[in-house]
């Protein structure tokens, strides 16, 4: 049987750190309160002039190489993100260019947070079909650049970064054992970004009211995040006929150290079980799980056969879950 498997990681995050009390002296918040709420104590932060792409490409070159590949070897990339470089071309096509990669088709996902797992999903079904061998797998956010930095509810979550890795074919037995995506558009006005598209093009009157940036009904997205991954992670395990006891590591979308915690209790899951970097960077929405999965590869917290569960909740609304054999 051919699974597709994760060969390789690799990970960028902008040296420019913003910490809670930087934030403390621009929008009426506190260390505190953020710290408390989220977990969160500091973010990165992109120059002016770097985009979702060249966030993208550092992380990339890194997960090329250790795959010991050349650019010319991938086949597919699939880049997740909603801060890509412009509407149109896709920053896969930016990315494509940038590393020589020519012998590959590129294109871009929008799942919000969930986009990550949408684009391995993506890249599992094409590697399992055997039409696609080598796959370059990015999340890349640059939200510094969408962010309402005079709204405290919101400008306190987000940070910058990127994640990236190579799916390649496996008859061994790991690998992506299942995935599950899930959306309902019903509830797409709890995470928005209205401006700049079809429904609102830019215009003098959409930054007159301030459009273009990221809009958020936090408390109703918490409760529903909350929800939502519970039933999903246990469905995961129940499909995959796996008691939790038996995974090594949740690696979950690092949006709230307390939705983190309720899925974790859910799972009956020890914290150090749990990877959780939001409190060095924040939401990085779709770079948040390759991010997290290439500090626990690079940390050693990853072995050979280790069960590890990844899962994601988002604009869209999106959720998606996958669970490796390592
Ligand atoms: N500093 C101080 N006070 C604040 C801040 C802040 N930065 N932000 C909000 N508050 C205030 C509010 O105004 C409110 O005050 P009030 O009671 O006087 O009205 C109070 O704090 C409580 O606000 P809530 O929004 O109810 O706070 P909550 O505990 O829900 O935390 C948070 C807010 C952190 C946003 C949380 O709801 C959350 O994490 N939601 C989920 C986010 C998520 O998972 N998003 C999905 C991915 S994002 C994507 O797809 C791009």
């Amino acid at each position: 049987m051919i699974r597709s498997r994760i060969v390789s990681t690799g990970s960028y995050l902008p040296q420019r750190v913003l910490k809670n009390s930087d934030l403390e002296k621009t929008v009426d918040t506190s260390d505190e309160w953020i710290t408390e709420r989220t977990g969160i104590r500091e973010r990165r932060i992109a120059d002016e002039n770097q985009a979702a792409s060249d966030l993208a490409y550092e992380a990339s070159k890194t997960a090329i190489e250790r795959a010991e590949l050349k650019a010319e070897d991938i086949d597919l990339i699939i880049v997740a993100t909603v801060t890509g470089d412009m509407p149109f071309p896709s920053t896969a096509c930016f990315l494509q260019n940038k590393l020589g990669a020519f012998n590959s088709a590129a294109f871009d996902v929008n799942a919000a947070c969930s986009g990550f797992l949408y684009a391995l999903y993506i890249a599992d079904n094409f590697v399992k079909s055997g039409i696609h061998k080598k796959v370059l797998v990015v999340g890349t956010e640059v939200l510094s650049k969408v962010t309402d930095w005079d709204d405290r509810a919101t400008c306190v979550l987000f940070g910058d970064g990127a994640g990236a890795v190579i799916i390649e074919p496996t008859d061994e037995d790991r690998g992506i054992l299942s995935m599950h995506i899930n959306s309902d558009g019903r509830m797409w006005e709890l995470i928005q970004l209205p401006g700049g598209g079809s429904r609102n093009p830019a215009s003098c009157d959409s930054v007159e009211q301030r459009l273009h940036y990221i809009k958020m009904k936090g408390n109703e997205t918490f409760k529903v995040a909350v929800r939502t991954l519970e039933e999903l992670v246990i469905k995961t395990l129940e499909e995959n006929n796996l008691d939790s006891s038996r995974l090594s590591l949740l690696i979950p979308h690092q949006a709230n150290l307390r939705i983190i915690q309720a899925t974790a209790e859910r799972l009956k899951l020890p914290m150090e079980k749990v990877i959780i970097n939001l409190d060095r960077y924040g939401n990085t929405s779709a770079a948040s799980i390759p991010i997290a999965l290439d500090e626990a590869v690079e940390n050693g917290r990853v072995k050979n056969g280790d069960y590890i569960l990844l899962e994601a909740f988002g604009g869209g609304l999106t959720w998606a879950s996958a669970l490796v054999k390592w």
